[in-house]
């Protein structure tokens, strides 16, 4: 695998510059805050994959139970060409919608986005080798931005999973899911991967394991803005705050400075000051009811013609089609 073998729509300039202009406009604001995007550097990218097998964070588990069931059922509903994954990571579970479409023998085409090319060179590489014949294009990119760019022919199933779609604030979501649905033709297919609203305990859990890993990949939103743009932020000196907004339905993960401190960013022109207390709000978890999840889709110009959730009832998966 080599790099010229991804497609890139996000090179080191636009890195640092988009992380430029986010920095300049989270930490500035009045309730500071940071795009969840930040922490998938190849660090964080590994972090990640630590936490989806940590005992706590179970929608993982519980979309992988969804996706062995129904994948085959997926590809004889869809008959997709091609499987576009937005946000693909290591695509550890993807493996299972590729055997279901790679049995009922219409797939050709596998096209994995991400923004974090750690990942998706890793990803790519081991199921090039484990799908021979399959024609996979990764693309480094944001799904925010270049979905107009991909590749492939109809009919397409795009895939969004992990319960990322909880990970935009609302408004932004409504516009992702629209523009999802500008870039399919009619009849054209979105799975798409909730984490489901169920008690605090195993919400909070989920995202303050024993261990401490996500506390650390919490963190490393703060190294990438240090590697980027030359801060001196203390990663260590900031608490992992994981908290259970009942009224939003999200979780909502803070860096926490216990003490008053000042942090230069000298890449971004900036000095920031916290009191003692104060947080950045690095990332929120949406989580879903089934309702929910359909009127949005269907507002984006969707129908959701199957629901699946894990026996437990955690993690709700919904394959939905484009409406003409
Ligand atoms: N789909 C995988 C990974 C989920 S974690 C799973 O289900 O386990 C979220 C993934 O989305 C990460 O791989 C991260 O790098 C990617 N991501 C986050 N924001 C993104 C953006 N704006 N554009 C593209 N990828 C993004
Ligand atoms: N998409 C994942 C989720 O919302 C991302 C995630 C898992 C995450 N654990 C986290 C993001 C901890 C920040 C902190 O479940």
């Amino acid at each position: 695998m080599t790099e010229s073998e991804l497609d890139i729509h996000r090179g080191a300039t636009e890195i640092a510059e988009a992380l430029c202009a986010d920095v300049r406009e989270g930490l500035s604001a009045e309730q500071k805050w940071l795009p969840s995007k930040w922490f998938y550097d190849a660090a964080g990218s590994r972090l990640f994959e630590d936490i989806t097998a940590l005992p706590e964070y179970y929608p993982t588990r519980a979309e992988r139970e969804v996706l062995a069931r129904e994948a085959a059922g997926i590809a004889k509903i869809t008959g997709a060409h091609t499987l576009v994954e937005l946000g693909s990571g290591s695509s550890e579970k993807t493996r299972l919608l590729l055997d279901g479409l790679r049995e009922h023998g219409s797939l050709r085409t596998f096209v994995p986005l991400d923004v974090s090319e750690a990942a998706l060179a890793e990803a790519v590489e081991a199921i090039q080798a484990d799908y021979p014949g399959l024609d996979v294009r990764g693309v480094v990119g944001d799904f925010t931005e270049h979905l107009g760019l991909l590749p492939g022919e109809p009919p397409r199933l795009v895939a969004f999973l992990g319960g990322t779609i909880g990970n935009f604030l609302p408004a932004d979501r409504g516009k992702f899911l629209r523009s999802v649905r500008d870039v399919l033709g009619a009849g054209e297919w979105f799975l798409l991967g909730t984490d489901l609203v169920k008690d605090p305990e195993t919400l909070v859990r989920a995202y303050d394991d024993a261990a401490g890993v996500t506390a650390e990949f919490n963190r490393n939103v703060l190294r990438v803005v240090n590697e980027v743009l030359g801060a001196d932020f203390d990663p260590d000196a900031f608490e992992h705050v994981a908290h259970w907004d009942a009224g939003n339905e999200w979780i909502e993960m803070r860096l926490r400075a216990p003490e008053a401190m000042r942090v230069s960013i000298p890449g971004a022109g900036l000095e920031v000051s916290f009191e003692a207390g104060e947080h950045i709000r690095t990332e929120i978890s949406a989580k879903f009811r089934r309702e929910g999840v359909t009127a949005e889709l269907a507002d984006a110009g969707f129908e959701v013609e199957h629901w699946w959730t894990d026996a437990g009832g955690r993690f709700g998966v919904s394959l939905a089609r484009a409406m003409s």
